[in-house]
């Protein structure tokens, strides 16, 4: 019988596959994501003290990729912050698998496809922070909705599954048609007609995060084959 990685793998390909995906395949993903545990991983107390111990405040497990879905998991030591970063053109599931994160979602009000340049200030709104730990299902975002966010570690290490789709599409140098961009706040201002949208921001790009990078280590559970 498979296991539950592989019955998740499998399925997050056939979701995404193509990337036309249908509710119904989106929903059977997020029934087997939710139900993924540390041990299904392998993720067991000596990797997580192991990241306590090391210096990066990040490590990162690759599991699979090919050319329409990344799943990684990602552990972040206790107090560490992943700052805000975006997935273009992407859809993503995250589920918290060990400890416990503040997840902070933003979603812009400009439309996909823009270019954003450097020294741009782009609008966007800040949803409601959440706490997510190993019982808490999966979150999702697509290319518009909650498509950036920034993770802080609350109870550490703690550790998430992550399913990218389609892959970010970088070279060596961090260049090419997906790539990762950060970024932070330089204006916000409350707002109250909405309980799920807390404030509208203005964000900025960062260009380089002396204090933030990551470290991968080798992933143990059963391997994913296309
Ligand atoms: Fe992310």
């Amino acid at each position: 019988m498979a296991s539950a990685i592989e019955s998740l793998g499998k399925q997050a390909m056939k979701t995404f596959c193509d990337r036309r995906f249908c509710q119904k395949n989106l929903d059977k993903l997020l029934n087997l994501i939710n139900k993924i545990t540390a041990e299904d991983v392998k993720l067991d107390k000596n990797i997580l003290d192991y990241v306590s111990r090391q210096p990066a405040p990040m490590c990162v497990m690759d599991i699979f990729e090919n050319k329409d879905i990344t799943i990684a998991i990602f552990i972040l030591k206790h107090g560490v912050k992943m700052p805000m970063h975006d997935h273009p053109e992407m859809h993503g599931l995250l589920k918290v698998i060990s400890g416990m994160v503040e997840l902070s979602s933003y979603s812009l009000k400009t439309k996909s496809n823009h270019v954003i340049k450097a020294k741009e200030e782009i609008a966007a709104v800040k949803h409601r922070p959440i706490c997510l730990h190993s019982n808490s299902p999966a979150c999702i975002f697509t290319p518009i909705e909650k498509n950036l966010h920034e993770i802080s570690c609350v109870e550490g290490p703690a550790a998430f599954l992550d399913i990218l789709s389609p892959p970010y599409d970088v070279d060596e140098f961090g260049k090419g048609t997906r790539p990762c961009t950060f970024f932070k706040t330089v204006k916000s201002k409350l707002y109250t007609e909405s309980i799920d949208i807390i404030e509208e921001v203005q964000l900025s790009v960062v260009e380089n995060l002396p204090d933030f990078y990551s470290t991968s280590l080798d992933y143990m559970g059963p391997p994913l084959r296309n």
